[in-house]
């Protein structure tokens, strides 16, 4: 940048309400986006403390994914609790057909954007695969990396017993830690395919032991995914920090679901715990398809009120000035 661009820039005057409207940014002011909420103004920041207090009285916790700014900023003012900058931002974003895929700089990039935000709920990233397994040591890093780097005050790890010596170095250098056992996503080939966990004896067992395991080791909570419901109400019982179920039944101290399936951004197969509490592909498929419709009979843009006037003299003079 040379001296003149620095000055030119230190010297601008600061934009107008009005000047900042042809930008199509967000406003920094959530009222003027009608999305600040009387439930959103009185909140207050969810601690960890807080999702344990919701535990012991009962009190529902709601997470949901969140992979960029306006689905955190949508986490902050509509009420979650928890926002989760999950790994499924692999496949629901970036087109990826596994979690797998997604690298440690991927996932810092989109939990910045995030951490812009969602500033009220409690806020955890999945560390992606292959950035915890190596040794502890290399999880510290990688995690350091996602709360400096990353804006994001925890991190959740897949995985059962196995894991549970990186999750108690983790916490023991101040990294809260949400776990994840049941059905894991990361090992989707190891498991062939997205499989239902626990659903025998010998497997539930398994799960169970890892909950335990993961909370002995210091885990501030534990992702139960993909399980039948009675396990998930035993977890539940059993530990005393908050489980979060997603397919997990109804008893677990709170759920998740992930962004593009609650709000329905495709249609077509859905997992069975999934519930569509909105339908954005039929409203994207409805104002993309008529603003192309529009466009091509020429019906946008309107002359009166979606173009700028000149005024006559000056297109007057404009023209005399030109061949
Ligand atoms: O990546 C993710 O979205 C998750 C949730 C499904 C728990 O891990």
């Amino acid at each position: 940048m040379t001296r003149n661009m620095l000055s030119a820039l230190s010297l601008r005057p600061a934009l107008s309400p009005v000047a900042r409207r042809w930008m199509s940014a967000w406003p920094s002011d959530k009222k003027e986006t009608g999305i600040a909420s009387e439930r959103s103004a009185r909140r207050k920041k969810v601690t960890i403390q807080h999702l344990h207090q919701m535990r012991q009285s009962g009190t529902p916790i709601a997470m949901v994914t969140a992979y960029d700014f306006p689905t955190g900023r949508a986490c902050d003012s509509y009420g979650a609790d928890i926002t989760l900058v999950g790994d499924s931002l692999a496949q629901v974003c970036l087109g990826y057909d596994s979690t797998t895929k997604l690298t440690l700089d991927e996932m810092l990039h989109h939990c910045r954007a995030v951490a812009r935000g969602s500033k009220l709920p409690f806020l955890v990233a999945d560390m992606p695969f292959g950035s915890y397994h190596t040794s502890p040591e290399e999880a510290v890093r990688n995690a350091v990396r996602l709360v400096q780097e990353g804006g994001v005050e925890a991190v959740k790890l897949e995985g059962g017993e196995e894991i549970a010596p990186t999750v108690r170095r983790l916490t023991s250098i101040g990294i809260p830690v949400m776990a994840h056992v049941g059905l894991l996503p990361q090992r989707h080939t190891a498991l062939s395919g997205y499989r239902v966990q626990g659903k025998d004896a010998a497997s539930a067992r398994s799960v169970y032991n890892s909950a335990l395991a993961l909370e002995d080791a210091g885990a501030f909570s534990v992702v139960l995914e993909a399980i039948p419901h009675i396990l998930g109400t035993h977890i539940t019982n059993k530990l005393s920090v908050p489980t979060i179920g997603i397919g997990a039944g109804p008893n677990t101290s709170g759920q998740v679901l992930v962004w593009d399936d609650l709000m329905a951004r495709w249609h077509g197969h859905k997992a069975k715990f999934v519930r569509r509490f909105a339908d954005v592909q039929t409203e994207e498929m409805k104002g993309v398809s008529a603003y192309v419709n529009a466009v091509k009979t020429r019906a946008f843009p309107e002359v009166v009120n979606e173009s700028y006037e000149m005024d006559e003299t000056e297109w007057r003079q404009f023209l005399e000035g030109v061949v």
